[in-house]
């Protein structure tokens, strides 16, 4: 089988991408009144233009071929039914599991993995039933009121998401701490009674120095202000959702305490098993139920919808366009909600970390771009700050764009939205057509040429079904992309070698010898820090 990237179909599309006459967007629109309709999909409650990309009837179809070259279809099956195509690790990478209710998959997960998920929601479920009738109770005999997640990543990212895109003002209060920063931690203990909180210590592998190190501070903290011994703190104040049990038990978390997932569970794709318990917490179980019915309507639609109407695999092959084709390197995520302030930093860590890699699954250097640069920021804020370069840059950064088309919680806001949201929309894909006048001259400065690519996804309503359908849209928009650049986007290589220096670093600042620092490069600066701490002890 030839290399994806030898194949006509992307030499095709290379071609394509590099036409100087390509057409823009405004032409492809004039030649066509029904684009819109054309180049949109909608599923439950969630709808996805993408016509504002500079692509042909004859991009598309060339796009679309290129998933047949990839065996996309044959990959979507792998995951769905539990082979082990996390190769790096011979892992699944399941997560589709954790929010199959027993609807029809080409192959779905296998029985013995959704029985051991079925038990898992029960014991979610009970402790957030206690949790919410007020019957779960700390070691001075106080009801809990409120919640610390500590956990980094994807331990950390999407319950803290989901918690504060759905949450009310008469949900308890959920409170997420990942940074070994101390001030993360403390600034959030004094928002807290000692008495009347649990501390839910997320870690797929609990052995990550940011959490560990957390939870030994909240645990201190504890028997400090409590006036208990860490054994009854613990067990009154600690539960734990990890795929390594033993350690945690170590730590001295109950076992009836510890909320188990599995390695097939990816981190960064974890909010759907134990890792969502604060969402169950904070916003009651049926409302994860909710959120895992949404994903699994995205799971149902992907893994049976044809290409050309799939939205997942329409979503990653604009963004293949762009990466590949027109050497976009930067995407921007632009929710114009504040409830979605956090979906650009989720989506860092789901895109960047899945597939910002250069080596394929067969262990080959990848010779093409793969995952863009994710960064973002919501509307309207990021209009008074870096709009600006999104419109006039000679560097393009396609957009996605997320807007809600009823809030009934914030129903004054919605129009004022919407309508920047539309404008910057329009801004971008066309310009000012009638650029502003200057003593009869147009000034170059002033000229907006548009033609700037992006999409746009509109939720009926933000809520937990919506919600959850969006952030499988994503998760498999991702896998597309890998599947395409023939990346294990399950994998993390790049991260460990940050963990284990960090680890040698910080003893040689804590003895001041840095004589173990084989690359002297950081040599002056360990130098520099420990002088000026001596300096200021
Ligand atoms: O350092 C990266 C990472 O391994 C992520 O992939 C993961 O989500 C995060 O750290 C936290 O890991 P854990 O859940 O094991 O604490």
């Amino acid at each position: 089988m030839p290399r994806i990237f030898n194949t006509e179909t992307w030499k095709a599309l290379e071609k394509c991408g590099q036409d100087p006459n390509l057409e823009t967007i405004g032409e492809l629109f004039n030649k066509d009144v029904s684009r819109p309709e054309k180049f949109s999909l909608e599923l439950d409650g969630l709808y996805l233009d993408y016509s504002r990309n500079q692509i042909s009837e004859k991009t598309k179809d060339l796009l679309l071929s290129i998933c047949d070259h990839a065996h996309l279809k044959d990959q979507i099956t792998a995951m769905f039914s539990g082979k082990r195509i996390n190769t790096s690790e011979n892992r699944a990478a399941l997560h589709t599991a954790l929010r199959s209710n027993g609807k029809e998959y080409p192959k779905g997960p296998p029985k013995e993995i959704r029985t051991s998920t079925n038990d898992n929601l029960e014991q979610m479920r009970m402790l957030s039933h206690k949790f919410r009738d007020g019957k779960l109770v700390g070691s001075t005999g106080q009801k809990i009121n409120a919640v610390i997640n500590i956990g980094i990543g994807g331990s950390d990212l999407g319950p803290k998401l989901v918690y504060s895109a759905l949450k009310n003002h008469d949900h308890p209060l959920v409170l997420f701490v990942s940074n070994i920063d101390e001030s993360d931690l403390t600034g959030k203990l004094k928002d807290v009674n000692p008495a009347k909180t649990l501390f839910v210590i997320a870690s797929k592998t609990f052995t990550t120095a940011e959490t560990i190190t957390n939870a030994k501070k909240a645990l201190s903290w504890l028997t400090r202000t409590l006036n208990v011994d860490e054994k009854n703190a613990i067990e009154h104040h600690f539960v734990a959702t990890t795929a390594n049990p033993s350690v945690a038990e170590k730590f001295g978390i109950k076992t009836e305490n510890i909320f188990q997932f599995w390695d097939w569970v990816g981190g960064r794709y974890s909010l759907w098993s134990a890792v969502g318990l604060p969402i169950a917490l904070g916003l009651g179980f049926e409302t994860f139920e909710v959120l895992l019915r949404g994903a699994e309507d995205m799971d149902v639609h992907f893994s049976t919808a044809p290409a050309a109407l799939n939205l997942p695999i329409m979503l990653a092959l604009v963004g293949i366009w762009h990466v590949n084709f027109r050497n976009y390197c930067a995407h921007a995520i632009l929710p114009y909600t504040e409830r979605l302030s956090l979906f650009p930093e989720y989506l860092q860590q789901l895109e960047m970390e899945s597939n910002g890699k250069m080596v394929d699954r067969s262990e080959s250097q990848i010779s093409h771009t793969t995952a863009p640069i994710i960064w973002g920021s919501r509307g309207t804020n990021f209009q008074h700050s870096f709009a600006q370069h999104l419109h006039q840059s000679p560097i393009v950064t396609p957009c996605d764009f997320i807007a809600v088309a009823a809030d009934n919680k914030n129903h004054q806001s919605v129009k004022p939205l919407l309508a920047n949201c539309l404008a910057q929309i329009e801004a971008l894909a066309f310009g000012n057509q009638d650029p502003m006048k200057s003593n009869g001259q147009t000034k170059p400065s002033q000229i907006i040429e548009g033609n700037r690519p992006s999409n746009v996804i509109i939720l009926d309503k933000l809520n937990a079904r919506t919600l959850g359908s969006m952030l499988a849209l994503y998760e498999h928009k991702v896998f597309v992309q890998g599947v395409i650049w023939n990346i294990n986007s399950f994998d993390q290589w790049g991260v460990e070698l940050g963990k284990s220096l960090a680890k040698r670093i910080e003893k040689e600042l804590e003895s001041g010898d840095n004589s173990e620092n084989t690359l002297k490069s950081s040599a002056n600066l360990i130098e520099r820090i420990n002088t000026q701490k001596q300096r200021s002890s």
